[in-house]
């Protein structure tokens, strides 16, 4: 079984990215053929400076190798690395309906707050889905907010297949679920859009002051709370061992619980967990030249797998 996904590269990953995903692309590298990539092409949509989208992309592979992708078991390539997607991109342009593009809420939200779209953005549901189609995908592991194109992608390749014959894999959502809605620092879903993100990988003085900055209960400190509508509480869950928990959500529902203290716990804890992961990183990202030839072996590790089926379609549909 072949697992595939993406993460565009638009700035450092917080913890709702980890618990969210990240976490989950790890697990999955073991008993599957797994293929994870860093999604320039699409970053292109919202980020344009060179230097900087260089950037990262150079992160986001240091804080996947630093979280736990293992380059000797998966393919961690870089979207660019393999021009053939944007070739398959535009065969699946030509039997895409306009009208199943307009109905992708990217490009809706943007029509809808007056802002004009760029045709990149348009057919971003596109782009992915010849990301995915590339490379035979049985499993795409991803958040609910990405449903949408994978049902697009589905309805794609149906297409592609009714016109020209078999020729795409129809790949299976994985949705990855509610363990998943990690809160923000004011309670929302956490989202870098919201501005409410911790960084996986924010030194521990800095994840302090942010933990110190999460939204409590404004009711007396006296009173009793219920620890699970807390979204302190939920994020102390997250890090904190079973015992540790069950004492602070005692605390809570007897009342007079300090929020400091807790604040100050979570933090310890959150600074805890990515301690490894802290180290392994800055070892990675001192040594630049290791990070490229990792790139370069899983690019031709990927495009050759790329090149099997852009060729079937290619043939399939009469050019080259
Ligand atoms: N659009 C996805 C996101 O913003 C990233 C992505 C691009 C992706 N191509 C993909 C995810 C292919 C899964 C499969 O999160």
């Amino acid at each position: 079984m072949r697992v595939l996904s993406g993460i565009q590269p638009s700035g450092p990953l917080h913890i709702g990215n980890y618990f969210g995903a990240i976490r989950q692309y790890v697990e999955l590298q073991r008993g599957h053929d797994a293929y994870y990539f860093v999604a320039d092409y699409h970053a292109l949509t919202s980020v344009r400076a060179a230097d900087r989208l260089r950037g990262y992309v150079f992160d986001v592979i240091v804080d996947l190798l630093a979280l736990g992708l293992d380059p000797d078991v998966a393919a961690l390539f870089v979207q660019s690395d393999v021009p053939e997607t944007t070739e398959l991109a535009w065969l699946l342009t030509t039997v895409t309906p306009m009208g199943w593009l307009e109905k992708c809420v990217s490009f809706k939200d943007k029509v809808q707050q007056g802002i004009p779209a760029d045709h990149g953005l348009f057919a971003y549901p596109v782009l992915q889905a010849a990301d995915i189609l590339l490379y035979d995908a049985d499993v795409v592991p991803v958040g609910q907010d990405q449903k949408q194109h994978l049902e697009v992608t589905r309805d794609i390749a149906e297409r592609f297949n009714n016109v020209y014959g078999a020729v795409f894999k129809l790949p299976e959502p994985y949705i990855l679920d509610a363990v998943a809605v990690v809160p923000g620092l004011d309670g929302r879903k956490m989202s870098k859009s919201y501005d409410n993100t911790i960084e996986i990988f924010d030194d521990p003085k800095t994840i302090l002051k942010k933990c110190k900055k999460i939204v409590t209960d404004s009711r007396p400190v006296e009173e009793p709370k219920d620890p699970d509508t807390d979204n302190l509480f939920q994020l102390f869950t997250l890090f904190a061992p079973a015992d540790e928990q069950a004492e602070v959500a005692r605390r809570y529902r007897a009342g007079g619980i300090g929020y400091g203290e807790v604040k100050t716990r979570l933090a310890e804890h959150i600074a805890a967990w990515f301690a490894p992961a802290r180290a392994r990183r800055a070892e990675w990202a001192a040594h630049p030249g290791r990070v490229a030839e990792v790139r370069a072996a899983a690019a031709a590790r990927a495009r050759q797998a790329a090149r099997i089926v852009l060729d079937r379609a290619r043939r399939a549909c009469g050019v080259g």
